[in-house]
This record gives C-alpha cells, sequence and structure tokens, in this order.
C-alpha cells in the first residue's frame, strides 16, 4: 500500500474530513459551538468542551444540551437528519460520578465523537468507556460515536487501547493546559506509541493524534512523521476569530515570542485561580504572566489569589492564566478558523516539498 491509499480510520469514521485529519481540543471555555462548527464546516472535526460535573443538576450539562440542539440546526448544510452530529464532546473526567447524565445527552444527539481527558487514575475510564459503549450498543438508531482518551505517557496509551479507546490523543509537553506533569515531547511519545499499538493486532483499529505544540503546517507534518494519522490543535484555534476567549487573552498569544522562556508548566497557574483541582500527576502550561511573575518574585500565593480576584471582580483579564502551548512565538495573528485550516493544509504542502528536497 502507497501512503496515499492507505487505510485512514480517521476519514472513514468522520466522512465529512478531508486528510489528514485535523480537530481542535475540547478546551473548556475556549470552544464553543460556533467554533466547533467552523472547525467542522473546514472538513476537520470541531470539538466543544463539555465540562466536568456529571450531576443531574449541573449547569455544564445544561448548556450542553441547549448547545448540541444549536449545533445541530446550525450545521444542516453537511448534517443529514439521519446520521450522526459532526462534532465531539470533551469530559475532564476527575469526577466522573453521574456520567450516564452526560452519557444520555450525547446519545440524545448522536454525536460524532466523545473525548475524555485527565481521570484521577487511568483506571477510572474503564466504566465510562463502558457505559459509552452500553449506550451506542442500545440506542436505537445507528449511533457511530468513537472514543477519543486523551494520554501522555506510553503506560496511559496501553491503558487507554486495553479499555477499548477508539482514538489515542497522544499529547507531548509542549501542549498548552492541563497534561502530565511527568510526561515527554510528541518526539519521543509518538513513535513508541505508535510501535506499541502495531505491535499487537487487537490495536489495530484504534487510530492515533498528536497533540501539543502543533501550530501550523510544519508541525502537521511532524506529527504524522512521527506515526500520528492526524492532528489536534488547541492553543492555535485560541487565536481565531471564532474562539470565545477575550480578545485581550488571544493577543498575549499573538505576542508572545520563544515559548521555552514565554510559557513554563506549573501547578501554580491553576493555584492564583483557585481552581487547584488537579491530581498531581497533572500540571499545565501557560503564558508566564504577572501572577507567575509574581511567584516567582517571593509573593504568597494567598496574596497572588487576592490580586487575581480583586481584578476579575473588575471585570480584568491581565492576571488570568494563559494557558497556552510551548509554540506560541509561531502564532503571529487572529485569523479565521476556515483560514486556518486552509493555510495548514497549504503549508503542509510546501513543508513536504522542501523536505523532500532534503532527503
Ligand atoms: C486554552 C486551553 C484550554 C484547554 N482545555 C482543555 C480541556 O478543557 N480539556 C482537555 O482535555 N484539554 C484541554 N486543553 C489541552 C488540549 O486538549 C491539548 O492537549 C493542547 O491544547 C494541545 O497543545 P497545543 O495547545 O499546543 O495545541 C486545553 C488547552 C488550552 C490551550
Amino acid at each position: 500500500m502507497t501512503s496515499g491509499t492507505q487505510k485512514n480510520l480517521l476519514q472513514e469514521w468522520f466522512p465529512h474530513t478531508a486528510k489528514p485529519f485535523i480537530a481542535n481540543a475540547p478546551m473548556l471555555g475556549f470552544t464553543d459551538v460556533r467554533m466547533a462548527n467552523a472547525v467542522t464546516r473546514a472538513g476537520s472535526l470541531g470539538f466543544v468542551g463539555g465540562g466536568f460535573d456529571f450531576r443531574p443538576e449541573s449547569i455544564q450539562l445544561a448548556d450542553l444540551d441547549a448547545n448540541l440542539a444549536k449545533a445541530g440546526s446550525e450545521l444542516k448544510e453537511i448534517h443529514e437528519d439521519d446520521k450522526d452530529l459532526p462534532i465531539g464532546v470533551g469530559f475532564i473526567t476527575l469526577t466522573p460520578k453521574g456520567f450516564e447524565n452526560a452519557v444520555a445527552i450525547l446519545q440524545k444527539h448522536r454525536v460524532a465523537a466523545v473525548w475524555l481527558s485527565f481521570p484521577q487514575s487511568d483506571s477510572d475510564h474503564l466504566s465510562l468507556i463502558d457505559n459509552l459503549r452500553k449506550a451506542k450498543e442500545a440506542s436505537p438508531c445507528d449511533w457511530n460515536l468513537k472514543i477519543f482518551v486523551q494520554v501522555g505517557t506510553v503506560e496511559a496509551a496501553k491503558v487507554a487501547m486495553e479499555q477499548g479507546a477508539d482514538v489515542l490523543v497522544v499529547q507531548g509537553t509542549d501542549a498548552g493546559g492541563h497534561q502530565w506533569a511527568q510526561g515527554a515531547s510528541l518526539m519521543s511519545l509518538l513513535p513508541e506509541i505508535r510501535d506499541t499499538r502495531d505491535s499487537d493486532s487487537r490495536f489495530g483499529n484504534v487510530a492515533i493524534v498528536g497533540a501539543g505544540g502543533i501550530v501550523d503546517g510544519r508541525g502537521c507534518l511532524a506529527a504524522l512523521g512521527l506515526g500520528a494519522e492526524g492532528v489536534v490543535m488547541g492553543t492555535r484555534f485560541v487565536a481565531t476569530a471564532e474562539c470565545p476567549a477575550p480578545e485581550e487573552i488571544k493577543q498575549v498569544i499573538v505576542h508572545a515570542k520563544d515559548g521555552a522562556t514565554s510559557t513554563v508548566k506549573s501547578v501554580q497557574h491553576d493555584v492564583y485561580q483557585s481552581t487547584d483541582v488537579f491530581p498531581r500527576q497533572y500540571d499545565g502550561r501557560a503564558v508566564i504572566g504577572l501572577s507567575y511573575t509574581d511567584f516567582q518574585g517571593g509573593i504568597a500565593d494567598d496574596e497572588i489569589i487576592r490580586r487575581y480576584n480583586e481584578a476579575r471582580q473588575k471585570g480584568e483579564n491581565h492576571r488570568r492564566t494563559v494557558w497556552a502551548g510551548a509554540s506560541v512565538g509561531v502564532i503571529h495573528s487572529v485569523v479565521t478558523v476556515e483560514d486556518l485550516i486552509k493555510s495548514i493544509r497549504a503549508e503542509m504542502k510546501s513543508a513536504l516539498t522542501k523536505l523532500m528536497g532534503n532527503i
């Protein structure tokens, strides 16, 4: 088989998508239906953040239900009523109690994909995946839900495949936002996870996508070269016209240079915002801003939190954590989702031509 005709599960599962498979990360608070629909319309897979609160009274789930109804009506031109809704929903699985309430909403709207991230322990995903599979089988119509699990280590990848994940989102430590505190870059993770999958025939129907520091065609091409079959981008999609983030946050990303020094992986980013709920196997990468600089200057956490809250009460965003990956220095402007995806596909081709000249 040549690479041009190679069977690609992702295009088979998501027929509206072009090669290579591109998705936006389901960034809670930084993605909404407008953005997910724009990504899907551009021949990629749009995700919305579904949240982490699965209680029956959860506002996040009520919003998700309403937003998925909206997504369905807005995507009419590419979504046939008898087919799955061509967008996905991401959940943070720290507190999985009540997950069946989320599953019922996914089933009601027949979303094409679900994405699970950040369990307390890798083993926790087993019951969630079982729950999703049972709902899929019990569905009165043909529901082809695919289960994405984000993993940051080879061990977590093995567990996710054993548990029945359809897609591994391999997250390297260049990633923006939460991630494995002890991890590795895509350069190391993708080839080893690809070898692990390829060496076990039970996992032949698992697809691999790469996430972490990919912001342009060169990054996409590199991820594919390392063993991914598709890519996910988070930070790059924050700097788009459709992203619901405040403009100041987009501008911080656009103006940041040298992600090696302008961003840092730390648990502190959550401490300032009082969102320190993640277990210690995770931390997060964000731009070094005022709060982090205060921390480096020896200011106590309580005082940094007080300053943060004071700014937020005034409606100011300058002390907010700007979650962003180490490739921020290559993002120069806010663009539309459509233009971004078009330019990335074109860049991949020109990067490949240049690459061939060097081999
Ligand atoms: C602003 C922001 C918010 C994020 N929120 C989530 C989230 O809610 N759930 C999740 O699974 N991952 C989240 N992530 C991590 C992404 O899933 C993904 O791994 C990461 O964006 C990839 O790296 P990149 O940002 O360099 O593209 C977030 C990332 C960013 C930048």
